[in-house]
């Protein structure tokens, strides 16, 4: 059986495995830590590219991301700080400077990661002090019941791994700088990929770059 162990987040006992990210350790007893390349039911180790689940842990000099960190007993965590909240206005204003903002016409409006994120550290949506470069990137509706705005894509990765674990494995990175995005071998359009229509995709997607249509 798995060994559990008592950390402290935010003053709050918390009974974790021992070894499991703290990411999941806090989601798990409701205490909110924004995060976006770390997948909701996904396991194993995030690519902690996303850089916005900072937190500060007792006796380490630096924030440290929630989704690489195991736990251990007596571990000591502090989701705020000055620190911590600079760290994630930064790299959301990085990120949303690079997202198309259309949430009224948006699939995901209510249940978008990046509204969620916004709202817990009260953080706009619209870049302040960044200009928005938008990908201007056609959208793709080619596969029926899926559609890919690209313009949207936030870079977390989870359509790629969702899209490899279901068998078909037609989406992957590509381009470098504001113009990186998820597309298919070729930049060819999801239909044309091998795509199997399973909606794991846009299931897995956080934001409302990939979204179902039935
Ligand atoms: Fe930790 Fe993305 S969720 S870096």
């Amino acid at each position: 059986m798995a060994e559990k162990v008592t950390i402290i987040i935010d003053g709050q006992k918390i009974s974790a495995t021992a070894g499991e990210m703290l990411l999941r350790a806090a989601l798990d007893n409701g205490i909110y830590i924004p995060h976006l390349c770390a997948g909701g039911e996904e396991t194993g180790h995030p690519p902690a590219s996303c850089r916005l689940c900072f937190v500060e842990v007792e006796g380490r000099p630096a924030p440290v991301p929630a989704c690489t960190l195991p736990v251990t007993e007596g571990l000591v965590i502090q989701t705020r700080s000055e620190r911590v909240d600079g760290l994630v206005a930064a790299g959301f204003e990085l990120l949303m400077s690079n997202h198309r903002l259309d949430c009224k016409n948006c699939p995901a409006n209510g249940s978008c990661e990046l509204q969620r994120i916004a709202k817990a550290r009260k953080l706009r949506l619209k870049p302040k002090n960044l200009p928005v470069l938008d990908k201007n990137l056609p959208v793709d509706d080619s596969v029926p019941g899926i559609i890919y705005d690209p313009n949207k894509c936030v870079l977390c990765g989870r359509c790629v791994r969702a899209c490899r674990r279901s068998g078909s494995g037609v989406l992957g990175f590509t381009r470098r700088g504001y113009q990186r995005v998820v597309t298919t071998f070729g930049d060819s359009t999801l239909a044309e990929s091998g795509c199997t229509g399973c909606k794991e995709c846009a299931r897995a997607c956080p934001v409302g770059a990939l979204s179902q249509t039935d």
